[in-house]
């Protein structure tokens, strides 16, 4: 998402660049969706990475769209869907997406009718495996009677706990990857990010109205992050490495995606993989920082209202 929109405008050869070198530096799994910059992340990807095909894991989105004002529109009807890929194969210059998510979940259409086009894609060879973007534990095991379900792909971090709740329990029993996206709390927990007046408007820390960032609030939440820059410097690491540390700490089908456009903080962010926190490191996080020491909620109450992944 990152080299296309979200957090400021990036430079395409420069994202070019890290995305290659990526793939040298270990990473295995690279997430877009057709939402991103409408296309332009997909197209990023099959124009620098089609002839590295086989070295990774390829993970698209469909279901949400930017409309002509801009705003994100939610749209889970199988015909849509299956046009979608068709673009998203043609842009990613593949003939197969190895893990296609439902990027939210469409209140007006029945999971099963959305997962039951996922599956037909599956049929036909477009799409290796099923995943759902912020979806409830109720929604997973309705889509999961109709087709089974790879992945489930939610914000986990530190600061955003929901999936503790119920659904990470529920992959564990079903065998099913979680894939944690915003791991670094969107910038926050690496002590480099900054309020809401600090940032460009096009940035979606202001644009999708996210209280955490507003600058009081983030203010007073900047405060936990003394005592967490300790642990860090006890550990040996950063503080994004533990942020990524801590979320690989929460079992072996826990996979956090982080976002970046910059070379140094694609590696910086790969040598968390060596990182093994101790149970007493893990626990002391827990406490340090959680939704009950954290000020304001992930997004405001009517974005909260409307995903699904919150009726848990
Ligand atoms: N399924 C969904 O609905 C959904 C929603 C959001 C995101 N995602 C996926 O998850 C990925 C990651 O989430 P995210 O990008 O929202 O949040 P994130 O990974 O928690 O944080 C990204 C922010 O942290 C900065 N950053 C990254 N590494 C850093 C480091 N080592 N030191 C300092 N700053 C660092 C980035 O800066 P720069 O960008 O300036 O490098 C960016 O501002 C996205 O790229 C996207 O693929 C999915």
């Amino acid at each position: 998402m990152n080299v296309s929109m979200g957090y400021g405008k990036g430079d395409d050869d420069a994202s070019e660049r890290m995305l290659n070198a990526a793939l040298d530096h270990g990473y295995t799994l690279f997430d877009t969706a057709a939402m991103y910059g409408m296309g332009h992340s997909e197209s990023m990807i099959g124009r620098t990475l089609a002839h590295r095909r086989n070295e990774y894991v390829l993970a698209s989105k469909c279901g949400v769209f930017r409309n002509a004002e801009g705003k994100s529109e939610i749209n889970g009807r199988p015909e849509v869907l299956v046009k979608t890929c068709e673009d998203s194969l043609r842009r990613l210059q593949t003939d197969v997406i190895d893990l296609y998510y439902l990027h939210r979940i469409d209140s007006k259409v029945p999971v099963e009718d959305s997962v039951g086009a996922l599956a037909d894609l599956i049929t036909a060879g477009k799409i290796r495996t099923i995943g759902l973007s912020e979806c409830s534990t109720e929604t997973l095991l309705r889509a999961h009677r109709v087709h089974p379900i790879t992945a489930v792909q939610s914000e986990y971090s530190l600061w955003s706990r929901t999936p503790e709740r119920r659904i990470l329990a529920t992959c564990t029993e079903l065998d099913i990857a979680f894939v944690a996206f915003s791991p670094l709390a969107r910038g926050f927990l690496t002590g480099k990010g900054s309020d809401n007046s600090q940032l460009p408007d096009n940035d979606i820390r202001c644009t999708n109205a996210r209280p955490r960032f507003e600058p009081e609030v983030f203010a007073k939440n900047t405060e936990l992050l003394t005592p967490y820059k300790a642990i860090a410097e006890r550990v040996g690491c950063s503080m994004a490495q533990l942020a990524l540390a801590w979320v690989l700490a929460k079992g072996n089908h826990v996979v956090p995606i982080p976002g970046t456009k910059h070379m140094e903080y694609m590696i910086e962010n790969a040598g968390a993989g060596d990182i093994k926190l101790d149970a007493e490191t893990v626990d002391e996080l827990d406490q340090l920082i959680n939704e009950s020491t954290v000020v304001g909620t992930r997004y405001t109450d009517n974005l909260m209202a409307s995903i699904d992944s919150e009726r848990d």
